[in-house]
């Protein structure tokens, strides 16, 4: 097999040949004529002819006996084999597709495929019988339990849309979410489980169908044993009342084009951004990131993890492994306290896991709790062969802390819910490159890296600049926005004409390895959460009390960053509780996940002349940088009473 700067290059050069030749591992109904439709830039469609179903893909190729891809071989051998030889598929019923293991519900469950595609089938008659069709709209907003999987694939078997939104959003973001999907549909738990606490979901579900202008005319309720709730009459329905008599459904045919998902993800605004995926792209791109970069094959056990609420939870619980074949785990626990710091490695020896994708914060938490990984000598840990990371970078001394104590490569690799899968990465199953601490490695194929001035010109190797991509996108990236192309275009294409904007800074080193160092606009990561400062700003704003605020994200040991607020109150306005109110209306507006703590009443907040916030150096002072004070300034007086508040 060709190398990573072969397949690379040959991926910039004649896109279309390599896109061609990675589709062959997916199972059409039509095979695609055209690989990609450039006649309407920047819009890009990949697979404009083709037609398959995303849920077939999933399950039913695997339960099937065993049969061909269908698609002719491929002779030009510049991809992995095994996947562009007219694979045999299916086979596969009797495996396992997937294990639950929930230490916060005390509950370990498998589903082999043929489990699997038989609740999924019935769960989509299910859909079906409540009027979901090819289009519709499902918002999924569950806990880490199997039934969210279930959801998600029945969806995607009738055609439909799913929508779904992490658990840790409270109701008024669940409400601007459905407000933007319009959902047949919803579908949900009682209750999630935090290891403090039990979550009632059913009342922030009420709550946000309420706030809500859309209405919608369905719900279906898991009810769970640590928390039922009351089910409305007329509206909601319990999920195991409605399997009881379900009928099964086929897939049904969709354009590769088609949504397969809306995921909403935060802008540099409160309102959030409806990612769009495509059903064949997506198809097609996971499946070569499955073998290439992760480097399994059907059979091997690979966890992510995640929540099934970010992205990650999409490409690589759900769509990754159960495309190729693998065996996925869904664990609903963290990485600390469930019940310690050995929690993951406990999950890695009882399933035989090969690859673990996790959040780095999850790594600092372990370390900060068992620093000489004391835990790891209580489990057998022969099978793990790789530690991946993202959803930030991955800091140097959590590389070292982890790569010492694992003894395997720890991969760090950069994406983001727009790509739905990774821009840079090193390429384990090409070929076994050598990663540079905080380095998320090389641009994989398909996404042609450039890291440009503001002038539009390129940096030289070392300079920062903002990291951009070349048009077009590969399959599996985002074609537009949720009903909205014109933000699509005004947030990612406008900047840099010809390019998408990626809105992380970094560079390009002499040897082509990228270093990505962050965000340049407002979106902060917290926990491996992304949240916009924006739509924190927005709720202390509501404050009757507040004139104006600001809030910025500062370095955080654990959770890499934090959000902190400031406010300028009203005049005459009282300061008497207020930091405490502003707090818990983030919480019950956003959600706990917000982990806004701290907020500080100040006298003024710094500005340009033209009365922009300097939000950037307010940053930069906060997290120790030596900040030069802006030429633009309009008090410099007001930055100086701010910074030892920053530096507190
Ligand atoms: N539903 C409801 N509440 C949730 C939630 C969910 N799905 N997830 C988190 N919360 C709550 C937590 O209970 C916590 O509430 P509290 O303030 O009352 O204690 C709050 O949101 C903050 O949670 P979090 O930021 O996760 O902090 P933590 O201290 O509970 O845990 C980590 C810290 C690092 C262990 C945890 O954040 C983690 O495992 N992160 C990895 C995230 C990840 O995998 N991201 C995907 C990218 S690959
Ligand atoms: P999300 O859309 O939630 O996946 O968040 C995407 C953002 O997380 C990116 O734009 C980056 O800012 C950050 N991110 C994710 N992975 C990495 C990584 N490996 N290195 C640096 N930043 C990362």
């Amino acid at each position: 097999m060709a190398g990573y700067r072969e397949l690379f290059d040959a991926s910039i050069e004649d896109a279309r040949t390599f896109w061609a030749q990675a589709a062959r591992a997916v199972t059409w109904i039509r095979a695609p004529h055209t690989v990609l439709d450039d006649t309407n830039p920047p819009f890009y469609r990949w697979f404009p002819d083709g037609e398959m179903n995303t849920c077939a893909n999933a399950l039913d190729r695997h339960v099937a006996g065993r049969q061909d891809a269908g698609q002719e071989r491929s002779d030009s051998g510049n991809q992995r084999e095994r996947s562009d030889s007219g694979e045999q598929w299916g086979g596969r019923g009797e495996q396992t597709a997937l294990i639950y293991d929930s230490p916060l519900a005390g509950t370990m469950r498998t589903y082999t495929y043929r489990q699997l595609l038989d609740e999924t089938s019935r769960f989509a008659g299910v859909l079906r019988g409540l009027g979901v069709g090819r289009g519709d709209r499902v918002v999924i907003y569950m806990p880490m339990v199997p039934e969210a999987v279930i959801a998600m694939l029945a969806s995607a078997r009738l055609g439909a849309v799913h929508s779904v939104v992490f658990g840790g959003f409270a109701a008024h973001e669940l409400a601007a979410r459905i407000d933007d999907a319009r959902p047949a549909v919803v579908v949900s738990a009682s209750c999630g489980i935090e290891p403090t606490r039990v979550i009632d979901y059913k009342t922030m579900i009420d709550n946000a169908l309420d706030l809500a202008e859309h209405t919608t005319p369905a719900c279906v309720i898991l009810q769970r044993d640590q928390a039922p709730c009351e089910l409305k009459a007329g509206r909601d329905v319990s999920w195991t009342d409605a399997m009881a008599d379900a009928h099964p459904v086929d897939p049904v045919p969709v354009a590769a084009t088609d949504p397969l998902y809306v995921l909403y993800t935060s802008g540099t605004t409160g309102k959030p951004k409806g990612i769009v995926r495509d059903n064949g792209g997506h198809a097609v791109a996971l499946l070569w990131t499955m073998r290439h970069i992760y480097d399994i094959e059907p059979g091997d056990v690979y966890w992510a993890a995640s929540d099934v609420g970010w992205v990650v939870g999409h490409s690589y619980i759900v769509y990754g492994p159960l495309l190729l074949g693998a065996t996925t785990v869904l664990y609903e626990g963290k990485p600390v306290g469930t019940p310690d710091a050995g929690a993951f490695w406990r999950v890695v020896a009882e399933h035989g896991v090969k690859a673990l994708f996790s959040a780095p914060t999850a790594m600092r938490a372990i370390k900060k709790e068992d620093p000489d990984a004391a835990h790891l000598a209580r489990y057998d840990l022969s099978t793990l062969q790789y530690l991946f990371q993202a959803g930030e970078r991955l800091d140097p001394g959590t590389y070292h802390w982890a790569s010492e104590k694992l003894g395997i490569p720890v991969i760090d690799h950069w994406w983001q819910t727009e790509t739905g899968w990774s821009i840079a990465a090193a390429p384990m199953g090409v070929e076994p490159m050598s990663v540079k601490p905080g380095s998320a490695t090389v641009p994989m194929p398909g996404y042609d890296v450039h890291v440009l001035r503001p002038d539009g010109t390129e940096c030289d190797a070392g300079e920062e600049g903002s990291i951009c991509i070349k048009l077009p996108l590969p399959p599996g990236a985002l074609p537009t926005l949720w009903g909205d192309d014109e933000r699509y275009v005004a947030s990612y294409l406008s900047a840099f004409p010809g390019y998408y904007l990626s809105g992380d800074g970094g560079y390009l080193d002499e040897d082509g390895y990228l270093f990505v160092m962050g965000r340049t606009d407002d979106v902060i990561n917290v926990a491996g959460h992304r949240l916009s400062t924006g739509a924190i700003e927005a709720v202390l704003a509501t404050h009757p009390a507040v004139a104006e605020c600001a809030v910025i994200g500062v370095a955080d040991a654990i959770k890499g960053q934090v959000p902190r607020g400031f406010v300028v109150l009203k005049s005459g306005a009282s300061a008497d509780g207020l930091v405490d109110e502003l707090i818990a209306a983030v919480r019950d507006n956003i959600g706990a996940v917000a982990n806004l703590k701290r907020v500080d009443v100040v006298s003024a907040l710094p500005k340009t002349r033209s009365g922009k916030i300097l939000r950037k150096t307010m940053r930069g002072i906060a997290d120790g940088r030596d900040e030069p004070v802006p030429s633009t300034i309009e008090d410099v007086d007001v930055l100086e009473a701010l910074t030892p508040i920053l530096q507190s």
